[in-house]
Protein backbone atom coordinates (compact mmCIF):
# COMPACT_ATOMS: atom_id res chain seq x y z
CA UNK A 1 0.00 0.00 0.00
CA UNK A 2 2.48 2.39 0.68
CA UNK A 3 4.77 1.62 -1.96
CA UNK A 4 1.59 2.38 -4.59
CA UNK A 5 0.39 5.65 -2.23
CA UNK A 6 4.58 6.81 -3.26
CA UNK A 7 3.87 6.05 -6.94
CA UNK A 8 0.87 8.17 -6.68
CA UNK A 9 2.47 10.78 -4.77
CA UNK A 10 5.45 10.75 -7.02
CA UNK A 11 3.16 11.57 -10.01
CA UNK A 12 0.75 13.96 -8.73
CA UNK A 13 4.18 16.00 -7.69
CA UNK A 14 4.97 15.40 -11.84
CA UNK A 15 1.66 16.32 -12.81
CA UNK A 16 1.05 19.39 -10.51
CA UNK A 17 5.16 20.69 -11.84
CA UNK A 18 3.41 20.37 -15.44
CA UNK A 19 0.35 22.16 -14.82
CA UNK A 20 2.71 25.11 -13.03
CA UNK A 21 4.76 25.08 -16.16
CA UNK A 22 1.47 26.72 -18.35
CA UNK A 23 0.85 29.27 -16.25
CA UNK A 24 1.14 32.77 -17.68
CA UNK A 25 -0.80 35.94 -18.05
CA UNK A 26 -3.43 34.81 -21.13
CA UNK A 27 -3.57 31.16 -20.15
CA UNK A 28 -7.35 30.02 -19.38
CA UNK A 29 -7.78 27.56 -16.18
CA UNK A 30 -9.80 25.48 -19.29
CA UNK A 31 -6.35 25.45 -20.83
CA UNK A 32 -4.19 24.15 -17.23
CA UNK A 33 -6.97 21.49 -17.03
CA UNK A 34 -6.62 19.70 -20.15
CA UNK A 35 -3.11 19.77 -19.75
CA UNK A 36 -3.14 18.43 -16.82
CA UNK A 37 -5.67 15.98 -17.63
CA UNK A 38 -3.00 14.69 -19.97
CA UNK A 39 -0.99 14.25 -18.25
CA UNK A 40 -2.75 11.95 -15.30
CA UNK A 41 -3.60 9.87 -18.21
CA UNK A 42 0.16 9.64 -19.58
CA UNK A 43 1.00 8.82 -16.46
CA UNK A 44 -1.56 5.46 -16.85
CA UNK A 45 -3.54 7.47 -13.57
CA UNK A 46 -7.08 8.96 -13.77
CA UNK A 47 -8.33 12.58 -12.20
CA UNK A 48 -9.57 11.94 -9.07
CA UNK A 49 -11.61 15.22 -8.93
CA UNK A 50 -13.79 14.30 -12.31
CA UNK A 51 -16.98 13.54 -11.26
CA UNK A 52 -16.21 13.42 -7.55
CA UNK A 53 -19.29 14.58 -5.54
CA UNK A 54 -20.61 15.99 -9.15
CA UNK A 55 -17.33 18.09 -9.58
CA UNK A 56 -17.09 18.55 -12.99
CA UNK A 57 -13.08 18.93 -13.71
CA UNK A 58 -9.58 17.58 -13.39
CA UNK A 59 -7.98 19.68 -11.21
CA UNK A 60 -9.07 22.61 -9.01
CA UNK A 61 -7.95 26.19 -9.87
CA UNK A 62 -8.19 29.04 -7.49
CA UNK A 63 -7.66 32.23 -7.86
CA UNK A 64 -7.09 35.34 -5.83
CA UNK A 65 -9.74 34.98 -3.03
CA UNK A 66 -10.56 31.77 -3.66
CA UNK A 67 -9.77 29.34 -0.82
CA UNK A 68 -10.37 26.49 -2.57
CA UNK A 69 -12.37 24.17 -5.09
CA UNK A 70 -12.27 26.76 -8.02
CA UNK A 71 -13.36 25.60 -10.72
CA UNK A 72 -11.46 25.67 -14.38
CA UNK A 73 -12.97 27.86 -16.89
CA UNK A 74 -12.59 30.09 -19.92
CA UNK A 75 -11.53 33.37 -17.79
CA UNK A 76 -7.46 34.39 -18.79
CA UNK A 77 -5.02 34.14 -15.75
CA UNK A 78 -4.24 38.24 -15.45
CA UNK A 79 -0.68 39.68 -14.72
CA UNK A 80 -0.54 40.02 -10.78
CA UNK A 81 -2.81 37.23 -9.56
CA UNK A 82 -2.01 34.28 -7.57
CA UNK A 83 -3.30 31.03 -8.43
CA UNK A 84 -3.51 27.75 -6.52
CA UNK A 85 -3.35 24.26 -8.81
CA UNK A 86 -4.74 21.68 -6.87
CA UNK A 87 -4.08 18.01 -8.46
CA UNK A 88 -5.36 14.96 -7.26
CA UNK A 89 -4.15 11.60 -9.08
CA UNK A 90 -5.75 7.64 -8.94
CA UNK A 91 -3.10 5.50 -9.82
CA UNK A 92 -2.94 1.63 -8.73
CA UNK A 93 -5.90 1.86 -6.65
CA UNK A 94 -5.03 4.66 -4.69
CA UNK A 95 -5.19 8.36 -4.34
CA UNK A 96 -2.20 11.03 -4.22
CA UNK A 97 -2.76 14.62 -3.64
CA UNK A 98 -1.16 17.75 -3.63
CA UNK A 99 -1.19 21.70 -4.51
CA UNK A 100 0.92 24.98 -4.31
CA UNK A 101 0.11 28.30 -5.24
CA UNK A 102 1.84 30.09 -8.06
CA UNK A 103 2.16 34.06 -8.84
CA UNK A 104 0.94 35.10 -12.78
CA UNK A 105 3.73 37.84 -14.27
CA UNK A 106 4.11 40.33 -11.66
CA UNK A 107 2.28 40.17 -8.25
CA UNK A 108 2.31 41.95 -5.44
CA UNK A 109 4.63 42.12 -2.22
CA UNK A 110 1.87 41.67 0.11
CA UNK A 111 1.26 38.73 -2.01
CA UNK A 112 4.13 37.21 -2.37
CA UNK A 113 4.76 37.55 1.38
CA UNK A 114 1.19 35.49 1.89
CA UNK A 115 2.88 33.17 -0.42
CA UNK A 116 5.98 32.57 1.48
CA UNK A 117 4.31 32.34 4.79
CA UNK A 118 1.31 29.69 3.53
CA UNK A 119 4.17 27.94 2.57
CA UNK A 120 6.17 27.59 5.42
CA UNK A 121 2.56 27.10 7.55
CA UNK A 122 2.77 23.83 5.85
CA UNK A 123 6.17 23.03 6.60
CA UNK A 124 5.70 23.52 10.14
CA UNK A 125 2.73 21.26 9.77
CA UNK A 126 4.77 18.72 8.56
CA UNK A 127 7.81 18.89 10.99
CA UNK A 128 5.08 17.92 13.67
CA UNK A 129 4.56 14.62 12.20
CA UNK A 130 5.69 12.21 14.78
CA UNK A 131 4.30 8.96 15.90
CA UNK A 132 2.79 9.20 19.20
CA UNK A 133 2.29 12.79 19.32
CA UNK A 134 -1.26 14.30 18.83
CA UNK A 135 -3.00 15.09 15.69
CA UNK A 136 -3.90 18.55 17.61
CA UNK A 137 0.13 19.37 17.42
CA UNK A 138 -0.25 20.04 13.59
CA UNK A 139 -2.84 22.59 13.51
CA UNK A 140 -1.28 24.15 16.85
CA UNK A 141 2.13 25.19 14.26
CA UNK A 142 0.07 25.98 11.58
CA UNK A 143 -1.97 28.30 13.05
CA UNK A 144 0.95 30.21 15.10
CA UNK A 145 2.59 31.02 12.57
CA UNK A 146 0.23 31.88 10.31
CA UNK A 147 -1.44 34.42 13.54
CA UNK A 148 2.48 35.35 14.45
CA UNK A 149 2.90 37.20 10.48
CA UNK A 150 -0.62 38.62 10.40
CA UNK A 151 -3.05 36.02 9.09
CA UNK A 152 -6.04 33.91 9.74
CA UNK A 153 -6.45 30.06 8.97
CA UNK A 154 -9.37 29.22 6.80
CA UNK A 155 -11.35 26.62 9.44
CA UNK A 156 -13.79 25.21 7.33
CA UNK A 157 -11.68 22.83 5.21
CA UNK A 158 -9.35 20.52 6.62
CA UNK A 159 -6.58 18.03 5.95
CA UNK A 160 -7.79 14.40 5.30
CA UNK A 161 -7.25 10.70 5.28
CA UNK A 162 -6.14 9.38 2.21
CA UNK A 163 -5.42 6.06 0.76
CA UNK A 164 -7.89 3.86 -1.57
CA UNK A 165 -10.41 6.83 -0.74
CA UNK A 166 -9.82 10.19 -1.86
CA UNK A 167 -11.11 11.37 1.74
CA UNK A 168 -11.45 9.35 4.75
CA UNK A 169 -12.97 9.89 8.39
CA UNK A 170 -9.65 11.25 9.55
CA UNK A 171 -9.85 15.29 9.57
CA UNK A 172 -6.88 17.21 10.67
CA UNK A 173 -7.91 20.75 11.36
CA UNK A 174 -5.09 23.66 10.76
CA UNK A 175 -5.87 25.71 13.64
CA UNK A 176 -5.62 24.46 17.29
CA UNK A 177 -8.46 22.14 18.20
CA UNK A 178 -7.54 20.71 21.81
CA UNK A 179 -10.58 17.95 21.46
CA UNK A 180 -8.01 16.52 18.24
CA UNK A 181 -6.41 14.06 20.92
CA UNK A 182 -5.70 11.40 18.39
CA UNK A 183 -2.34 9.72 18.46
CA UNK A 184 -0.52 9.33 15.02
CA UNK A 185 0.80 6.14 14.37
CA UNK A 186 3.14 5.01 11.48
CA UNK A 187 1.87 3.66 8.41
CA UNK A 188 -0.85 6.63 9.22
CA UNK A 189 -1.48 9.03 5.26
CA UNK A 190 -2.90 11.75 5.33
CA UNK A 191 -2.84 15.20 3.71
CA UNK A 192 -1.58 18.51 5.47
CA UNK A 193 -3.13 21.38 3.16
CA UNK A 194 -3.29 25.07 5.01
CA UNK A 195 -5.58 27.83 3.69
CA UNK A 196 -4.32 31.18 4.97
CA UNK A 197 -6.00 34.70 4.48
CA UNK A 198 -4.84 37.91 4.04
CA UNK A 199 -7.88 38.97 5.78
CA UNK A 200 -10.68 36.91 7.46
CA UNK A 201 -10.72 33.48 7.35
CA UNK A 202 -14.49 33.17 6.98
CA UNK A 203 -15.56 32.09 3.58
CA UNK A 204 -18.50 31.81 1.73
CA UNK A 205 -19.57 29.68 -1.00
CA UNK A 206 -20.68 30.24 -4.62
CA UNK A 207 -23.26 29.48 -6.60
CA UNK A 208 -21.59 26.33 -8.04
CA UNK A 209 -21.50 24.75 -4.95
CA UNK A 210 -18.12 24.81 -5.24
CA UNK A 211 -15.84 27.46 -5.23
CA UNK A 212 -15.17 28.76 -1.89
CA UNK A 213 -13.62 32.59 -1.38
CA UNK A 214 -12.94 34.38 1.54
CA UNK A 215 -16.08 36.55 3.12
CA UNK A 216 -14.28 40.02 2.63
CA UNK A 217 -13.04 39.40 -0.89
CA UNK A 218 -9.14 38.65 0.76
CA UNK A 219 -6.70 37.07 -0.87
CA UNK A 220 -5.60 33.66 0.18
CA UNK A 221 -3.00 30.39 -0.78
CA UNK A 222 -2.30 27.19 0.10
CA UNK A 223 -0.16 24.24 0.15
CA UNK A 224 -0.77 20.51 0.26
CA UNK A 225 1.25 17.72 0.93
CA UNK A 226 0.42 13.84 1.22
CA UNK A 227 2.00 12.35 4.29
CA UNK A 228 2.54 9.22 5.54
CA UNK A 229 3.76 8.55 9.63
CA UNK A 230 7.15 6.72 9.59
CA UNK A 231 8.54 4.80 13.02
CA UNK A 232 10.47 8.26 13.98
CA UNK A 233 8.88 11.10 11.76
CA UNK A 234 7.12 11.39 8.76
CA UNK A 235 7.63 10.74 4.74
CA UNK A 236 6.33 13.53 1.89
CA UNK A 237 5.05 10.71 -0.34
CA UNK A 238 4.24 13.80 -2.79
CA UNK A 239 7.80 14.47 -4.31
CA UNK A 240 8.89 13.73 -7.17
CA UNK A 241 11.13 10.41 -6.98
N1 LIG B 1 -7.90 18.03 -3.82
C1 LIG B 1 -8.84 18.60 -2.89
C2 LIG B 1 -8.32 18.27 -1.51
O1 LIG B 1 -7.22 18.63 -1.24
C3 LIG B 1 -10.22 18.07 -3.06
C4 LIG B 1 -10.86 18.54 -4.29
S1 LIG B 1 -12.40 17.82 -4.38
C5 LIG B 1 -13.10 18.59 -5.68
O2 LIG B 1 -8.92 17.60 -0.71
F1 LIG B 1 -14.14 17.94 -5.95
F2 LIG B 1 -13.30 19.83 -5.38
F3 LIG B 1 -12.24 18.57 -6.71
CO1 LIG C 1 -6.51 17.12 0.00
CO1 LIG D 1 -5.89 18.58 -2.87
Amino acid sequence: MIERMRRAGAAAAEVLAIGAAVIAPGVTTDEIDAVVHQAYIDRGGYPSTLNYRGYPKSLCTSVNEVICHGIPDDRQLQDGDIVNLDVTIWLDGVHGDTNATYCVGNVDDASKRLIDVTRQCLDRGIAAVAPGRPFSDIGRAIETHAVANGYEVVRAFVGHGIGEQFHTDLQIPHYYEPRMTTIMEPGMVFTIEPMISMGTGQHKIWDDDWTAVTADGSRTAQFEHTIVVTDTAMEILTTAN
